[in-house]
């Protein structure tokens, strides 16, 4: 099944019905009012936890994680166990039958017996769309390769609409690693469907935005963006600074790894040079580019952007398993 004809409703049913059974291999596979609604219902979920404790009742989902991970798989595997679910999956492909030189699909097709939902991280890109076409249950990109990172855009909006109360009419700087980290590709593109953002890449020469998420940004008449390779010159300028790590494993040469790797370093010398209500956001892990001294500023975002990826991942799951939200109601805009 593909992640876009996934088995949904009919096109008369509600954002919500037409949740059901959707695979999420993209933001694409979702309409922006769908998104929208994540986000209420990840409010929700903040402010009603005991109500939803018992939303996924007799679930399960597996997390099929082919690559490293702290805050997406916990975070998948803590949505479930909080409305109520369970959990399978392996974590490190070395202790899978991959290893024995079995193939995504077949996994897929194996693993689709046992649970009612997947999410999978895999080191190539398109794995996800693979998996999702390999089964009839929804399956949720949790990352692939330099591709995408659904979830982690859905953390990162959320984070933007408890801090500012919308995302858009944002100046968004987006700095480090542009070339290979994929959470960037994520945000750019949904953040396009919302319109009215002003992006300011930050990165050297070397490792700048591809060219096919600049052309999204082109293509979108109420969004602008300009190509910098200095921090500090734009610091000022920002609503938001979206951090990246950069991103070792997937270089071909250590030695520009080691050159390029700590490009930027937000501090707090830096720090005091940008808006009081700037908010520092960071998908993590982190290595040098923000000093641990930024942690306590008011305007670090980045644990809180953890916590938001559980609440969003809760929403997800419990909305392509068709599970309501007990009290939530999904006609209710405020
Ligand atoms: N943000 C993110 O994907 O973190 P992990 O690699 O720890 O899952």
């Amino acid at each position: 099944m593909s992640s876009t004809a996934a088995s949904v409703s009919s096109s008369s049913s509600s954002p919500d019905s037409d949740f059901i059974g959707r695979s999420v291999v993209t933001l694409d596979d979702l309409t922006t009012e769908q998104i929208a609604l994540l986000l209420r219902k990840a409010a929700y979920i903040d402010s009603h936890r005991r109500e939803v404790a018992h939303a996924c009742d007799g679930r399960i989902i597996a997390t099929l994680f082919y690559e490293p991970s702290t805050r997406t798989r916990l975070s998948f595997e803590t949505a479930m166990l909080r409305l109520g679910g369970q959990v399978i999956g392996f974590a490190g492909a070395q202790l899978a039958s991959v290893s024995k030189g079995e193939s995504i699909a077949d996994t897929l097709k194996t693993v689709a017996n046992f649970v009612d939902v997947v999410a999978i991280r895999h080191p190539k890109e398109g794995a996800a769309l693979v998996a999702s076409e390999a089964v009839d249950i929804p399956v949720i990109n949790a990352g692939d390769g330099g591709h995408m990172h659904p979830t982690q855009t859905l953390a990162d909006l959320c984070t933007m609409q408890s801090r500012f109360g919308r995302i858009n009419d944002l100046t968004i700087g987006l700095c480090g690693d542009l070339t290979f980290g994929r959470t960037v590709h994520s945000l750019i593109e949904t953040l396009c469907r919302f319109g009215n953002v002003n992006f300011v890449l930050i990165s050297p020469d070397e490792l700048k935005t591809p060219r096919y998420v600049i052309d999204r940004i082109r293509e979108t008449p109420s969004c602008s963006y300009v190509e910098v390779k200095d921090l500090v010159s734009v610091i000022g300028d920002l609503d938001v600074l979206y951090m990246t790590r950069v991103q070792k494993e997937r270089f071909f040469n250590e030695d520009d790894y080691l050159r390029l790797r700590d490009t930027y370093i937000l501090n707090e010398d830096k720090l005091r040079l940008a808006r009081k209500d700037m908010a520092v956001l960071h998908p993590l892990p982190r290595v040098n580019e923000i000093s641990v001294e930024v942690d306590a500023d008011p305007r670090a975002a980045y644990f809180e952007q953890v916590k938001n990826g559980m609440l969003m991942r809760m929403a997800l799951e419990s909305s392509v398993l068709g599970d309501d939200l007990p009290g939530f109601d999904p006609n209710k805009k405020e």
